[in-house]
């Protein structure tokens, strides 16, 4: 699944009999009847277009919009139990935050070879999640779950080994199944695969112990 930059539901819901373009073509075509038309029915037509718009975007919650144009995302964490991940938007895109174990965090110790860039290299995080853990706290993954080949949405594949369906050493992490990248639980990128690049870490922050603030980085800013 691709991951439109719309928020969720927007432009893809809305479903005209056929486009206002396709209004105005129908009417150009007419030229005995052209400039009556035009005049009436490109009104009538854009004026449809509008009022079928404007009430679905009236109708979004002031904090709906607000997500919408990038505003930061506050997220409890106190009931994410280890070894679960919840999703949140932020920006018009997925973000992860995975409550990692004390196994899945001895793990990523042990996938350097398998990764393109172990030691996160590439521009992919702030600063302060550039360690080997991709975070601020070891604990809490926070990730956009975005594949960074093509923009599909990778699949969570947390089962180890052979059940979890990727490979039969897999010690968890994300799957994407659109041409086969693979990403471990620090959203590191496999050798060999399509995906160019680590997942995007986002600014983020604690405001305090059970809370994570999704856009806004430790220092304040963006
Ligand atoms: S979009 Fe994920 S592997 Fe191509």
């Amino acid at each position: 699944m691709l991951w439109a930059e719309f928020p969720p539901g927007l432009g893809a819901t809305i479903d005209f009999p056929y486009s206002c373009e396709e209004r105005m073509s129908d009417v150009s075509q007419d030229n005995s009847r052209r400039r009556f038309l035009t005049a009436v029915t490109s009104g009538v037509g854009l004026a449809g277009c509008a009022a079928a718009v404007v009430p679905f975007v009236s109708s979004m919650t002031p904090s709906a919009r607000a997500r919408a144009a990038g505003a930061p995302v506050e997220v409890d964490i106190s009931k994410l139990e280890p070894g679960q991940m919840m999703t949140v938007e932020w920006r018009g895109k997925p973000v992860w935050i995975i409550n990692r174990t004390d196994e899945m965090l001895a793990d990523l110790e042990s996938m350097g070879e398998k990764l393109a860039d172990p030691d996160s290299a590439e521009p992919q995080q702030p600063e302060y999640a550039q360690n080997k853990y991709r975070s601020i706290k070891p604990q809490y993954l926070v990730v956009v779950g975005i594949c960074t080949h093509l923009g599909c949405a990778p699949t969570k594949k947390f089962e180890m080994g052979a059940a979890s369906g990727v490979t039969d050493d897999w010690k968890g992490g994300f799957f994407c199944p659109c041409h086969g990248s693979m990403f471990d639980l620090a959203g590191r990128v496999f050798r060999n695969v399509p995906a160019p690049t680590n997942l995007v870490v986002p600014p983020y922050s604690y405001p305090d112990e059970s809370t994570v603030l999704v856009g806004v980085g430790p220092e304040g800013v963006a």
